[in-house]
């Protein structure tokens, strides 16, 4: 009888440079980039809602394009930038979006907040939406279950003509 043991993959080592600072891990092939931003580098801003692909609670830069974390194995990003929640303030101070997103009061329970700003940072650099409702378009991978949109709307187009 075959021993099963011989069939579990081993783990590969990878290399990320997670918010400007390199992180080595070794990882079974199946792990995703949110698991290990969550579990194994305990950046838990990230959040999982639905792990499917539909909400973009788990949004994160990875060289500087937006991508649903949940998506993505960890494997296949060995060597790239990746850029989450907590690599957005620069010296204390907030990224232009995180502070639009406290003046205009665009979270309730704010879980899907990390996802909606790293998705937004996206999107201006994609420099793409002029607009209010190309805004909606472009963010309509994020869902709010709280409903927060047009706050999070009047945030982004705070931080577009700012930047
Ligand atoms: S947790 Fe990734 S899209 Fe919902
Ligand atoms: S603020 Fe609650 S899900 Fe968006």
């Amino acid at each position: 009888m075959a021993d099963l043991t011989d069939q579990i993959p081993e783990r590969i080592a990878i290399s990320l440079v997670v918010n400007g600072v390199r992180r080595t891990l070794e990882v079974v092939p199946w792990t995703t980039l949110l698991d290990a931003l969550r579990d194994r580098l305990q950046l838990t801003g990230t959040k999982k809602g639905c792990d499917h692909g539909q909400c973009g609670a788990c949004t994160v830069l990875v060289d500087g394009r937006r991508v649903n974390s949940c998506l993505t194995l960890a494997v296949m990003k060995d060597g790239a930038e990746i850029t989450t929640i907590e690599g957005l303030a620069k010296d204390g101070t907030l990224h232009p979006l995180q502070q639009a997103f406290v003046d205009h009061d665009a979270f309730q329970c704010g879980y899907c907040t990390p996802g909606q700003i790293c998705s937004a940072a996206g999107l201006l650099a994609e420099g793409r939406a002029r607009d209010a409702d190309e805004i909606r378009e472009l963010m309509s991978g994020n869902l709010c279950r709280c409903g927060a949109y047009p706050n999070i709307v009047a945030a982004i187009e705070q931080a577009m003509s700012r930047s």
